[in-house]
């Protein structure tokens, strides 16, 4: 099915939604984009919600908070319109990733919660919104995560090149993508910006270091570096999958408790942990990578780009940019994409990575 599709995005940076205006024939061409970035009050809440930091009614404060998500979305996906220039009768759908509020793929009752209403993006856009993609993943045994891995297989591999596609999103996730091959991988390394974010939120009072100003400023220090890497997150074979539950800002203060660093110090180290977790990933599941895609917010970050270089020296770094979609807004095209791939009835999950145990058609069709 080629058309015209929007995806709609907001990952665990909780940031803002990414609104993308594609269209397929078949490969993804970016016609418009927008970044709708959340009220600071809005983001707060979310991250103490997410956290499991509230008081009063839990159900009620959900259930407040999809309604105003899904109205976000919506505008989001308005103004991508407006900036398209194209008649919206021509859009085929909506792809609605939500913002997750919760990701625990594993336990008794394993389960992934993402909000933000489809069905007000559909009543306020009028056009057909599939939403709720991670949850069919998790019912087959998934992890749920990442579900771009297929998206990156679609649009980036090539016949030739080994290649590794890494998302520095509040996690970062990576997609290895064998020279001409099928046999894609893929998962989350573990903290992209997320630990970053929260220090640069202590210490500097802003949202995140830009361009890593501030960790190119301190030292690495091994012991804390080592400290963070003992993790057993980063010791457990993929599939795997992880979030805020995990790499929090109670998992940092326990961490940082028994060290007592400059606060620069431990910037160039939290940029440090995110390099060397993503460098080694890719170096113990894929020796044979010869070219590394960045995307994803991280890809701002001169000082993780330069860091990344350092612990691959036999790979040939670049932006997805170089590859026909701009670093910002690959996981916004991956979800126009996932819709596409929804309403054709094909399915959407790759159980190498996720670890289901079978490809699914992923996400609910709110019908316009
Ligand atoms: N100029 C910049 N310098 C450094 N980091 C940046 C810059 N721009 C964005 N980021 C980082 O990217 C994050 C947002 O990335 P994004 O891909 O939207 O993540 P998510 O998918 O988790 O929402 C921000 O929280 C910030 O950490
Ligand atoms: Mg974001």
């Amino acid at each position: 099915m080629n058309g015209y599709f929007i995806g709609l995005m907001s990952g665990t940076s909780a940031d803002g939604v990414d609104a993308a205006l594609v269209e397929f024939s078949p490969a993804p061409r970016l016609l418009a984009s927008h970044f709708l970035s959340y009220p600071p009050p809005l983001q707060q809440q979310l991250l103490h919600f997410a956290a499991g930091h509230y008081q009063g009614d839990a159900v009620d404060q959900l259930g407040a908070l999809d309604t105003e998500l899904g109205g976000l979305f919506a505008e989001a996906a308005l103004a991508v319109i407006s900036k398209g220039e194209i008649s919206k009768s021509d859009i085929s759908a909506i792809g609605s990733h939500g913002q997750t509020v919760r990701h625990r793929p594993k336990g008794k009752h394993p389960f992934t919660l993402q909000i933000a209403d489809p069905n007000i993006i559909t009543a306020c856009t009028g056009l057909t919104t599939v939403a709720d993609f991670r949850r069919r993943d998790v019912a087959q045994g998934g992890e749920g995560a990442p579900l771009v891995p297929a998206f990156h297989h679609a649009v980036f591999s090539a016949i030739g090149e080994h290649r590794a596609v890494v998302n520095v999103g509040g996690i970062a996730n990576i997609t290895l993508l064998p020279a001409g091959g099928n046999a894609v991988s893929g998962f989350d390394t573990g903290p992209g910006n997320v630990l970053m974010d929260a220090w640069s939120r202590s210490c500097l009072r802003q949202p995140y270091d830009a361009n890593g100003v501030f960790a190119a400023s301190g030292k690495v220090d091994a012991v804390l570096l080592d400290a963070l890497l003992a993790d057993a997150y980063f010791h457990r074979p993929p599939p795997k999958s992880t979030g805020r539950e995990h790499f929090s800002e109670t998992w940092l203060t326990e961490k940082l408790a028994t060290r007592k660093l400059p606060a620069a110090d431990v910037m160039a180290t939290l940029c440090e942990l995110t390099a060397r977790s993503i460098a080694d990933a890719i170096q113990r599941q894929a020796p044979q990578t010869m070219s590394v895609l960045i995307c994803g917010g991280g890809a701002h970050n001169a000082q993780l780009g330069k860091r990344l270089t350092g612990y691959l020296p036999h790979c040939m770094l670049s932006t997805t940019e170089a590859f026909g979609v701009h670093p910002d807004w690959v996981e916004a095209v991956a979800f126009a994409w996932l819709a596409r791939e929804t309403l054709a009835g094909r399915p959407g999950n790759l159980p190498s990575v996720t670890g289901a145990q079978r490809p699914v058609v992923l996400g609910g069709i709110y019908p316009a």
